[in-house]
C-alpha cells in the first residue's frame, strides 16, 4: 500500500460517509503520519501552526474511527490500516494469507499456512478480523504441559496489559516458582491483541545491540518497511515481547538488579520503553527486580512490577 492508495482510501471513506473530501491540511497529516513524521514536523511543512494541525488531526481521526477502530490515533493510523488492507486485500483477491493458527506452548515456534479462500469472507471490521492471529515466536520459550490457579495474578496481568496498556512489566520472584509460565498463559489469553509476539532469553546473556538486532529481524518479516529502532515497530504495530530469564545480565552481588560490566545500556532500554510513546508491552521475568524499575513505577511511567511468590 503505498501512499497514494492511503490518501485516495481516506478520501473515498470521509466522502462516502460525509459527502465532504479530505481537506488540503487533512491530506497533509494523513500523508505527514504516514512517513512517520511528527505534528510540529507536519505544521512547518504545511506553514501552519501545530495547534492548528493537532485541530485538524482530532477531527480526521474522528472521521475515520469508523473504518479502523474506536482507539484511532497518529501512532496506530498505519499499522491499522496496513493490517485492513492486507485483511481485504487477502479476502477479496482469494489470496494465501499466512497466518499464525496456534501458538506452541511446547517450545517449537509452529506456523501454518491457511488458505483465507477456505474461510467465509468476513467484512474487514469484524472482531475475528479485529482480532486475527498475530505472528508469534515462541522459539525460546520453556514448555507449559499444565496450568493451576493463578487467578488472581494472570487477571492483574491481563488488566494491565488490556486494559491499562502499560509499557513495561516486570514480573519476578524466585526460580521455579512460575514466572514462565504465567508469562505463557497470559500469551494464550491475549494473544489477539498483538500484531506481534516474541519471547526471547537472555540465558546466554546477548548484549543489548544483539537482541535488539533479533528483535528487529522479527518484526521486520512482515510486508512492512524496514523500521530503524525497536521503538519504531513498538510505535507502529502492537508488539509483545518477553525477555526471560534477566537476571542472566545482572551481577551475583548483594546489591539486587545491578547490571553486568557491558551490559547497563539495557536499563536505558527498559527506561526508554516505559517512557517513551508506543502501544507495545515488554515484559520482563527475572529473580530480581532491574535497580530502575522502581524510580519508573514511583513515577507511574506505564510500569507495573508483579512479585509472584509461592
Ligand atoms: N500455575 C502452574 N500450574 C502448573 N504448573 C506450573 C505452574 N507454575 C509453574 N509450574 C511448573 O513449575 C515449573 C517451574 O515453573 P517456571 O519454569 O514457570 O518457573 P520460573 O519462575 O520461570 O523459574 P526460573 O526462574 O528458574 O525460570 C515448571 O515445570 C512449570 O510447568
Ligand atoms: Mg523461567
Amino acid at each position: 500500500m503505498n501512499l497514494e492508495d492511503v490518501v485516495e482510501w481516506a478520501n473515498n471513506s470521509i466522502f462516502d460517509k460525509t459527502g465532504e473530501h479530505l481537506t488540503p491540511i487533512q491530506e497533509a497529516i494523513l500523508t505527514g503520519v504516514w512517513q512517520r513524521q511528527k505534528y510540529p514536523q507536519i505544521a512547518k511543512d504545511f506553514h501552519c501552526s501545530e495547534s492548528h494541525v493537532k485541530k485538524e488531526a482530532v477531527k480526521l481521526w474522528e472521521k475515520l474511527r469508523e473504518e479502523l477502530g474506536e482507539d484511532l490515533n497518529k501512532l496506530n493510523f498505519r499499522s491499522k490500516l496496513e493490517k485492513k488492507y492486507r485483511v481485504s486485500q487477502a479476502s477479496q483477491l482469494g489470496h494465501c494469507l499466512l497466518q499464525i493458527d496456534n501458538i506452541n506452548i511446547g517450545g517449537q515456534f509452529i506456523q501454518t499456512i491457511e488458505n483465507t479462500k477456505t474461510r467465509s469472507p468476513l467484512p474487514p471490521d469484524s472482531p475475528q478480523n479485529k482480532n486475527q492471529s498475530p505472528i508469534i515466536n515462541l522459539t525460546d520459550a520453556p514448555e507449559l504441559t499444565s496450568f493451576y490457579d493463578r487467578t488472581s495474578e494472570l487477571s492483574t496481568l491481563k488488566q494491565w496489559i488490556l486494559q491499562a496498556h502499560t509499557r513495561l512489566i516486570t514480573v519476578y520472584g524466585l526460580s521455579g516458582i512460575g514466572k514462565s509460565a504465567i508469562a505463557l498463559k497470559l500469551i494464550e489469553q491475549t494473544q489477539t491483541e498483538f500484531d506481534y509476539i516474541i519471547w526471547l532469553s537472555l540465558t546466554n546473556t546477548p548484549t543489548l545491540s544483539t537482541l535488539q538486532t533479533e528483535l528487529k529481524q522479527f518484526f521486520g518479516r512482515s510486508p512492512q518497511t524496514p523500521l530503524p529502532t525497536v521503538i519504531d515497530y513498538f510505535r507502529f504495530s502492537r508488539c509483545l515481547v518477553i525477555l526471560d530469564d534477566v537476571q542472566n545480565i545482572f551481577k551475583s552481588s548483594q546489591l539486587a538488579g545491578q547490571y553486568l560490566a557491558g551490559y547497563e545500556d539495557y536499563g536505558k532500554f527498559f527506561k526508554q520503553i516505559a517512557t517513551s510513546s508506543h502501544q507495545s508491552s515488554l515484559i520482563l521475568l527475572s529473580w530480581e527486580k532491574p535497580r530502575e524499575i522502581a524510580t519508573l513505577e514511583a513515577e507511574n511511567l506505564s510500569t507495573r512490577t508483579l512479585h509472584l511468590k509461592g
